[in-house]
């Protein structure tokens, strides 16, 4: 039986006995008012962090949901979004296709302003969207891309950037672990499956999706996901698996490669008024500016004494130099 089975199987199970110890991290639910979760949903939040940013839903987007889960992040991309099929849910399980659909009228039930015709299911697979080219303008996956090996990684990622349009997101919540997993646990498919031996580096996560053609990425929050520790695990050492949330745009990608956000501020505190790397970047003095990890670099390699970057923080929310 390949990986891609037991997963299959995993979420069967788990939309039959929802499963609270399955994924979860601890990054806050979106409360929001007039938004009303039913229980069921929370206890089948099987995501690692959230990609629900009120920042990414102006202009009425289309978006597109793939892994859906119990559906509470459909719900909240349908509190902003609010018509019929603004929202497409794909998933691969039948069983979980049935739960989002259930938990959907108990959310209508609690909240006067949803509709379950707010969300558009369709059984498909991540690695075959049935979903048109350039069609959607923001797309999300929650703790699902992480169960895939690269080959696969690659197509989902490549599906994602064939059904976005220009300029359009994807927002995604990931575990991703810069320790080395041994084989035994990345060929378990079982843990595999249950998100916790599949990850790879942040660095190697990224170039992934820059690989695909994304021209700008952002690292909006990373966060302790998970031990694998020798007692619980067939593993010499702890090892440390945190949980990341990105959103990587369908831009042009640029002549002197992407733009990816990590965090780092530039701030000049020379004499002058500002400072102008005469690449397009304007230091205003004593004031931060966000940069890209490239141009923080580039400003790195002048070697001035009145220039700081900082440190990446893996909290980027917009802003910035590209
Ligand atoms: C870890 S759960 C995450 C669920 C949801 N995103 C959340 O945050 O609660 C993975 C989800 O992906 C679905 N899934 C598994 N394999 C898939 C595939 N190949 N294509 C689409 N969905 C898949 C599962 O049925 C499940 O709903």
């Amino acid at each position: 039986m390949s990986y891609l089975n037991t997963t299959h199987d995993v979420y069967k199970k788990a939309a039959e006995n929802p499963d609270v110890g399955l994924c979860c991290t601890t990054t806050p639910i979106w409360q929001l008012p007039g938004l009303d979760i039913p229980d069921i949903m929370l206890r089948m939040n099987y995501g690692c962090g959230s990609t629900v940013h009120p920042r990414d839903l102006v202009n009425n987007p289309k978006i597109l949901y793939v892994g859906v889960g119990g559906g509470m992040e459909l719900l909240q991309f349908s509190y902003f979004s609010r018509q019929k099929s603004g929202v497409v849910g794909v998933d691969v399980v039948d069983e979980m296709l049935d739960a989002s659909r259930r938990n959907f009228v108990k959310a209508e039930e609690k909240n006067d302003w949803f509709k379950s015709d707010f969300v558009d299911l369709k059984k498909g697979d991540a690695l075959h969207l049935p979903v048109e080219d350039e069609s959607i303008d923001v797309a999300a996956q929650n703790c699902l891309f992480n169960i895939f090996k690269e080959d696969d990684l690659k197509k989902a990622l490549e599906e994602m950037y064939r059904v976005l349009k220009p300029h359009g997101r994807l927002v995604m919540s990931d575990p991703v672990c810069d320790m080395h997993i041994p084989d035994n646990l990345r060929e378990d498919d079982k843990l595999r499956a249950l998100c916790l031996s599949g990850s790879m580096p942040l660095k190697d996560y990224i170039k992934m999706i820059t690989d695909v053609g994304f021209g700008t990425v952002e690292i909006r929050a990373k966060r302790p996901y998970r031990i694998l520790s020798p007692n619980h695990y067939d593993t010499d050492e702890n090892i440390y698996i945190e949980s990341v949330e990105v959103c990587a745009i369908k831009d042009p990608m640029p002549a002197d490669g992407p733009c990816v956000f990590t965090g780092k501020t530039a701030i000049y505190f020379g004499d002058e008024e500002y400072f102008d790397d005469k690449k397009g970047h304007i230091l205003l003095q004593s004031q931060p500016a966000a940069v890209c990890d490239k141009t923080g670099g580039a400003l790195t390699g002048l070697d001035r004494k009145d220039i700081f970057i900082s440190d990446s923080t893996y909290f980027y929310d917009g802003g910035g130099c590209c």
